[in-house]
């Protein structure tokens, strides 16, 4: 998953392409590059290296039309080579793409064997040499929409053409948006990186292509030119400004009391879709969540909720190991949940269950996202965009939008709703008070930090966090980070206990307490350095645990959303501890548009 854009009007294409690539960074940053239309030809920068070290290195030139990339290495490593834009031979054509091309192998030996000369790996430059080929013995536009009809696989792709006043587009399975401006139009993988520039945007559908000039676009689907549906956006949805924090992940999880807030205040319309949602299948008898990665463990949280309270059975399932196997019976409902809404696995799956007759809610941070348009329900989190590619406010967001459903379920009685808001609402203090004593997640992050394993363990409603909190630490510290359910220890997790593996435990005042501190005690019997996440003034613990960090006292079934904070937290000062690029992990990317 890379993020593309491009531009063609009256302004220095070279800047623009650069600002909008910095806001796409967030989806691969192990290297760049741009290309531009000049009246010698194509001019083609890229290298292994950043963004704003590329346009540092770069020397301004006057070009009005241009495209560029952004990368995360699927097919062929992060080179300069490798790296897009990709061109034809002489640089007639350039062309940049997100997503994995099938089958194209049979079709580069063949330019190869009609005497095109190769220069990457990658499945993208067999584009550019397509449009080439095909020019042969058609218009431009001609050959570029031809070849976009014959490559196959998930792409996005934005293209620029030697001589020709024109941005080429076209997309299957990949996001892709136009922006729409005065005499100028904008492209871009994401809406947010245009925001700066425009509010009116098109979104292309699969099979889409386009032909844009300065002043007018061709929308061309399922082959037919057709009139582009332009849609407005709230332009300030984009605050990609750190605001004095020293990353975004800390920024955005200091975010997290207004999160809980603005999900509170949403109640009353999430009430009012679950009723509708609940009167079209004539009551929700079944619930299968669909999610990847972070999502996935947010979800896990109503495999415990929905049956507990609703009585509801719940199944949980993983968007890429999803296959559609049940049919989907009266009152089963599929939730699909993911904070880009453009994750290729969940979206996948999510299709997969409404072909197979399942009713289809999608739960998502981006209201024009992929996944919200295959949804026949779509709940918006609002968490604000989020930059850092470790999920944080999202995450909580999502979590606090499933105990939200459940409260507004129209089986749970006024008198535990109302209880049980008291609760919710006392949140977003205690989250500040977590802010207040970080000293001692502080000083725990730089014990933590000089171990290469840990293992997380909760039970009941925390094992979720548990995972949630190893794959944290896992993404940006590059700590090997392993969740639990703690009484899954010792079935074999029990042999990897001693000196050099930490263990941190997430205790919760519920039914599972004693087993936990059970658990705790089996842990200490094999010398394993112990970290407990516990509520304050818990003798047991503080007796038993080498460390302790305290939360603030809450209802057991809120506990989840607390300990979710400290992990967080524990993961990011761990990451600074050891100098690593919280924002910008090595080899991950914050949307997976590719399977
Ligand atoms: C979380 O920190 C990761 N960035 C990753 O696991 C993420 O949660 C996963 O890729 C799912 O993304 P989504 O919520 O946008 O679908």
């Amino acid at each position: 998953m890379c993020g593309i854009t491009g531009y063609i009007g009256y302004k220095n294409a070279d800047k623009v392409l650069f600002d909008c690539l910095k806001r796409l960074e967030y989806r691969g940053y192990d290297s760049c590059g741009i290309a531009l239309v000049q009246s010698d030809g194509i001019k083609v920068i890229k290298d292994t290296c950043r963004v704003k070290e590329l346009e540092a290195k770069h020397k301004k030139v006057n070009s009005k039309i241009g495209i560029g990339h952004t990368r995360w290495a699927t097919c062929g490593e992060p080179t300069a080579a490798n790296a897009h834009p990709h061109s034809s031979c002489g640089d007639k054509v350039a062309v940049v793409h997100n997503g994995t091309l099938d089958q194209f192998i049979p079709l580069k030996e063949d330019l190869i064997s009609k005497g095109h000369v190769f220069k990457s790996e990658t499945d993208t430059e067999i584009i550019p040499h397509l449009i080439e080929e095909n020019m042969k013995t058609m218009s431009a536009d001609d050959a570029v929409k031809k070849a976009l009809g014959t490559i196959q696989g998930a792409f996005a792709v934005a293209a620029i053409v030697q001589n020709e006043n024109k941005l080429y587009v076209g997309k299957v399975g990949c996001p892709l948006v136009i922006g729409v401006g005065d005499s100028e139009c904008y492209v871009a993988s994401d809406s947010s990186a245009l925001s700066k520039y425009t509010n009116r945007f098109i979104y292309l559908k699969d099979h889409d292509t386009a032909v844009l000039t300065p002043d007018s676009i061709k929308l061309f689907r399922n082959g037919k030119e057709t009139e582009p549906e332009i849609e407005l956006l709230d332009k300030n949805l984009n605050d990609a400004e750190l605001h004095g924090y020293p990353h975004f992940m800390l920024k955005e999880i200091h975010e997290e009391p207004r999160v809980i807030t603005t999900t509170i205040d949403d109640i009353d319309d999430l009430t009012t879709l679950l009723a509708m949602v609940d009167k079209d299948l004539g009551g929700i008898r079944m619930i299968k969540t669909l999610a990847c990665g972070s999502s996935y463990y947010a979800s896990l949280m109503m495999r415990y909720l929905a049956p507990q309270i609703l009585g509801i059975p719940t199944f949980a399932e993983l968007g890429s190991e999803y296959c559609s196997l049940t049919k989907g019976q009266k009152g089963t409902l599929a939730i699909a949940i993911s904070q880009s809404g453009e994750t290729a696995d969940t979206i996948k799956a999510a299709k997969a269950a409404k072909a197979n007759g399942y009713k289809l809610m999608a739960i998502t941070n981006v209201k024009n996202s992929q996944l919200a348009r295959a949804a026949d329900y779509v709940w918006t989190t609002k968490a604000g965009p989020e930059v850092s590619v470790a999920a944080t406010k999202t995450v909580l967001s999502q979590i606090a939008a499933l105990y939200s459903l459940i409260l507004a379920h129209p089986s749970l009685s006024k008198l535990n709703k109302e209880d049980a808001m008291d609760t919710f609402r006392k949140l977003p203090d205690q989250i500040n008070k977590i802010f207040e004593n970080v000293d001692s997640i502080i000083s725990v992050a730089s014990y933590l930090a000089d171990f290469k394993d840990a293992i997380y363990i909760a039970r009941g409603l925390n094992y979720p966090i548990a995972l949630e909190g190893a794959l944290k630490l896992k993404e940006i510290s590059y700590i090997h980070g392993e969740g639990y359910a703690a009484g899954e220890l010792k079935h074999g997790p029990f042999a990897l206990l001693g000196k050099e593996v930490p263990v941190i435990a997430i205790v919760s005042h519920d039914e599972n307490y004693d087993s936990l501190v059970t658990n705790l005690r089996e842990v200490k019997t094999r010398q394993a350095p112990l970290i407990a996440i516990s509520e304050e003034n818990d003798l047991t613990i503080s007796n038993l645990a080498d460390y302790v960090i305290t939360v603030p006292h809450t209802k057991p079934i809120l506990s989840p959303i607390l300990n979710l904070v400290v992990v967080q937290l524990l993961a990011y000062y761990t990451a600074v501890k050891k100098g690593n690029p919280v924002d910008f992990p090595r080899n991950l990317a914050k949307t997976v548009t590719v399977e």
